[in-house]
């Protein structure tokens, strides 16, 4: 179990947070929740502003699989996988690679990249329909936050159980109360969020075994 940078290659979005802050109405908090054609594809007050392949990922596909020493014929799960960006990039870098996706958005899998089609299932972080141990590394990045506290945890335990001791999960977080005071002018989507001594209590709950790092906003 360890805390590592798994996205460190991963190109720094410019956010503009004071346009954001204005942005955060119960309207636009309750649009962004549904993960639907908004979240992704709509203005960027609910959203990404637009969520479009453009090889970001790449660099973090290979990293994935050089951390986990992921082979041809290994399987991998990306949970929250959105549009399949990560699936397909994963299987760029390690031809042969069997990766996976899970998303509970229908707009996101209706709209994913042609190399995924086939790969992406839909259900719900918190009950994932695959056997125990049923991968070699499952990823989970800015999803988990999703979820209240007794949900992430659930959720965070079927990380554990679709493959222990090889779960790789990110999420949101902030070390001081400045960036805590930055994180909540900008946040729409995130139910649960804490200090990282909070993260690690909730991962020690769940019994997780992996490997952890930090969307913190800078
Ligand atoms: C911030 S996006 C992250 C997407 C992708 N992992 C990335 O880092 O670009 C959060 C994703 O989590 C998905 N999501 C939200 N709640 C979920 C749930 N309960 N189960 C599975 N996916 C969920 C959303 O549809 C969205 O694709």
């Amino acid at each position: 179990m360890a805390e590592v940078d798994l996205l460190a290659r991963l190109p720094k979005t410019r956010r503009d947070i004071q346009k954001r802050h204005a942005a955060q109405t119960p309207e636009n908090i309750a649009i962004a929740q549904q993960f639907g054609h908004d979240y992704f594809d709509g203005p960027r007050a609910v959203g990404y502003g637009g969520y479009r392949y453009d090889g970001r990922w790449i660099p973090v596909a290979e990293d994935i699989v050089r951390h986990f020493r992921l082979k041809p014929g290994d399987r991998v799960l990306d949970v929250g996988c959105a549009k399949g960006f990560l699936v397909k990039d994963l299987m760029k870098v390690c031809p042969g690679l069997e990766a996976f996706g899970l998303d509970i958005s229908e707009y996101a899998l209706m709209h994913c990249e042609p190399e995924v089609v086939g790969r992406l299932h839909l259900g719900s972080a918190d009950r994932v329909p695959f056997p125990d141990g049923g991968f070699n590394a499952v990823i989970s990045i800015n999803t988990i936050h999703n979820f209240e506290r007794a949900d992430a945890i659930r959720a965070v335990r079927e990380v554990e159980r679709l493959a222990p001791g090889r779960g790789f999960i990110q999420v949101d977080s902030y070390r001081t109360p400045e960036q805590r005071e930055l994180f909540l002018s900008w946040v729409l989507t995130a139910k649960f969020h804490d200090y990282p001594d909070g993260w690690m209590r909730l991962f020690r709950e769940a019994g997780y075994t992996g490997d952890w790092y930090w969307t913190i906003l800078e």
